[in-house]
């Protein structure tokens, strides 16, 4: 090895480890509301299950793999931005995938957000209850931290969600087993616009716009520079003749639960 080399390689690996912690840092930000039942209304839900059994979800029919099709993703929320990313994607009609954290609905309150997130047509996602790398923890946890999440979100939207993604995409045979036990496919990404990281809503905009068919693009709505990218990406994506869809209309059907996706 030459002199020059260790120095070089010492500092690819600190840079790597800072990214690493400054990403999970991020998370350290979200409220942290610890799991407790919530109550609901039982004649409300039940209006609700009823006039979703009729009407949703509003299922679209693409044929992705004739059409140029891209899935936007969003992780982490929902958040005091995502009410301003929802009026973007109404008012260009586009709809898109959200993973959702169980103990973000929770201080949502109410869960306005993530009915609205259902009642726009968007597909939502289950993105564990407080954000650890799922490989990691214990089994019970890992059993929480789904269960947890999948039970908020069905007692405030009606929803049973099919999607997962595993936080930080940390993944192994025990979380495939256990989200194949739960129904959920395990859906990854190919495009990374590193929008925790550069908050440059231009530079967010530019790399999502070299997503390619099929792609799957993973932003998170948490961050106001990641929302105002939206517009910018849509133009660019829209002009290059792509059609925005959810994961699952990415694939035409519902995803194989355990199985990992990270593009069409
Ligand atoms: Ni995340």
């Amino acid at each position: 090895m030459r002199v020059w080399a260790l120095p070089l390689a010492l500092l690819a690996l600190v840079s790597c480890v800072t990214q690493s912690v400054s990403h999970r840092q991020q998370q350290s930000k979200a409220p942290v509301v610890p799991f407790r039942p919530i109550v609901i209304d039982p004649a409300a839900l039940a209006k609700r299950l009823v006039s979703m059994q009729s009407g949703w979800p509003r299922s679209r029919k693409f044929d992705c793999g004739r059409l140029k099709c891209v899935a936007l993703t969003f992780d982490d929320g929902p958040g005091e931005h995502t009410g301003r990313l929802l009026d973007l994607l109404r008012s260009r009609d586009v709809r898109a995938t959200f993973f959702v954290i169980g103990q973000m609905v929770a201080a949502d309150k109410g869960g306005h957000t993530v009915r609205r997130i259902v009642d726009d047509g968007h597909e939502i996602g289950n993105h564990s209850w407080s954000h650890p790398p799922l490989a990691e923890v214990p089994n019970d946890e890992l059993k929480r931290q789904l269960k947890h999440t999948e039970d908020i979100v069905q007692r405030l939207t009606g929803v049973r969600m099919r999607v997962m993604r595993p936080p930080y995409g940390s993944t192994d045979a025990q979380v495939e087993a256990e989200t194949r036990r739960e129904g959920l496919a395990q859906i990854l990404w190919n495009v990374d616009t590193l929008d925790w990281r550069d908050r440059v809503s231009s530079t967010v905009a530019k790399r999502a716009g070299e997503a390619k068919p099929g792609s799957i693009i993973l932003l998170h709505d948490i961050h106001r520079t990641t929302v105002d990218a939206v517009p910018k990406m849509l133009d660019t994506l829209g002009k290059k003749g792509y059609t925005f869809v959810t994961v699952s209309e990415l694939y035409g059907k519902t995803p194989a639960p355990g199985r990992t996706y990270t593009e069409r």
